[in-house]
C-alpha cells in the first residue's frame, strides 16, 4: 500500500493508478472514500471484496463537473438542478436515471445511480485528473465504523488497498445526505446537509430511511457505522457509577465523571462541532478494550439527526 499526501506528484500518481484500475483511499469533506473508476467493473468488484460488501449495496458515484454529471445520469429534472447549483459541491448525494454506460455492479442492477461533487479539493482534484467518475463508499469494512482520518482507513483496511491519500481529519465527519427525486423528493438517508436545508428548495421531504425501504437505499440497513464493543444511547446521568468504571462514555457537552475513558463531543454543544468528532472519538472508545460505550443523546435538530442516525445503527443489535 502506498501512503501518499496531497501533493500535485502524489494526486497525479494516485489519478494513474485509479485510471489503470486501481483502488484508491482519499479524503472527502465528510468521510474517507475508497474510489475506483466507475466505467470499470473489475476494479469497483475490488471495492466490494476489500470491503466484504454485499453486492446489492450500490455505491455512490463522485464527479469533478457538470460534464462528468452528464456522463453518468440522465433525464436531471430542473428540481435536481436547483438542488446542484445550491448545494454541490458538497455533502448532497442525489439520486438520478443512470446512463446506460455506468455498470450495474455499480448500481446494484438499480436503474438510477447515487452521485456527488465533493467539496473536498483533494477529492475534487483526484476525480478531476483521474478524467472519470470515481465509485467510491465510504473506506470501512461494510457495517464498522466509518473513516475520518487515513489512520483509520490503514488500520482498518491496510493493504488491500493500493493506496491511501493523507489529508488530515475530515470536516464534516458524518456522510453525505442522500436524496432521491423521483417519483417525489425523498430522504434516504440522513448526513451532513440537514434535511431542513434541502426543504427549503425541495419542500417537505418524504423519509425512506428504515430497513423496510430496501430496494430503495439497500445500505441504509438498521445495524451500520458500528464499534466491536457493545454500544449503547443513554442518558449518562442515569448510568449507576459501578456501571461506569470499566465502561466508556461519549457525552455530548460535559463529561458525566466515572467512566473509564470519556470523550466530550462539544462543550458548546456545536452539532457541526459534534458530527466532525464523532467517528473520531468511536474509534478512539472502541479500541480502549472498554467493556460497553455508553452515548448520551444529543437534539434531533438540524445535524443532531444525522448523528442520531448513526448512534442508533451503532447500538442495534441486529
Ligand atoms: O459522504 C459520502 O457519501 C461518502 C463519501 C466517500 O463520499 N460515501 C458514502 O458511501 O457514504 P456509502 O457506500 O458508505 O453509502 C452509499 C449509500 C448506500 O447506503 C447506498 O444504499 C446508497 O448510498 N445508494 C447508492 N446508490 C443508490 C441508488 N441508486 N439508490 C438509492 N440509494 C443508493
Ligand atoms: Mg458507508
Amino acid at each position: 500500500m502506498e501512503r501518499l499526501t496531497s501533493t500535485p506528484e502524489h494526486l497525479e500518481r494516485a489519478a494513474a493508478l485509479l485510471r489503470s484500475g486501481g483502488v484508491v483511499a482519499f479524503p472527502t469533506e465528510t468521510v474517507y472514500g475508497l474510489g475506483a473508476d466507475a466505467f470499470d467493473p473489475a476494479a469497483v468488484a475490488r471495492i466490494f471484496e476489500i470491503k466484504r460488501r454485499p453486492r446489492f449495496d450500490p455505491l455512490i458515484v463522485h464527479v469533478a463537473d457538470e460534464a462528468m454529471l452528464d456522463a453518468v445520469a440522465c433525464d436531471i429534472s430542473p428540481l435536481a438542478r436547483r438542488l446542484i447549483a445550491r448545494f454541490w459541491p458538497g455533502p448532497l448525494t442525489l439520486v438520478l436515471r443512470k446512463q446506460a454506460s455506468i455498470p450495474g455492479i455499480v448500481t446494484a442492477g438499480l436503474p438510477t445511480v447515487a452521485v456527488r461533487m465533493p467539496a473536498h479539493p483533494v477529492a475534487r482534484e483526484l476525480v478531476r485528473l483521474a478524467g472519470r467518475p470515481i465509485a467510491a463508499p465510504s473506506a470501512n469494512p461494510f457495517g464498522y465504523l466509518s473513516p475520518t482520518r487515513a489512520e483509520h482507513v490503514e488500520r482498518m483496511l491496510g493493504d488491500a488497498v493500493d493506496a491511501t491519500i493523507d489529508g488530515g481529519a475530515t470536516e464534516c465527519g458524518v456522510e453525505s445526505t442522500i436524496v432521491m427525486l423521483e417519483p417525489s423528493p425523498t430522504l434516504l438517508r440522513h448526513g451532513a446537509i440537514p434535511a431542513e436545508e434541502i426543504e427549503t428548495i425541495t419542500g417537505p421531504l418524504a423519509r425512506e430511511l428504515s430497513a423496510e425501504s430496501a430496494p430503495l437505499a439497500p445500505g441504509v440497513l438498521p445495524y451500520h457505522y458500528a464499534p466491536r464493543t457493545p454500544i449503547r444511547i443513554v442518558d449518562l446521568v442515569s448510568v449507576a457509577p459501578s456501571e461506569r468504571v470499566r465502561a466508556g462514555a461519549l457525552a455530548f457537552t460535559a463529561p458525566a465523571g466515572g467512566y473509564a475513558l470519556e470523550r466530550v463531543l462539544s462543550p458548546a454543544g456545536d452539532l457541526r462541532e459534534a458530527a466532525a468528532r464523532l467517528f473520531g472519538y468511536l474509534h478512539e472508545l472502541d479500541e480502549a478494550g472498554l467493556e460497553r460505550i455508553d452515548a448520551q443523546p444529543l437534539p434531533s435538530g438540524g445535524l443532531g439527526a444525522a448523528i442520531m442516525d448513526r448512534l442508533q445503527r451503532a447500538s442495534a443489535t441486529s
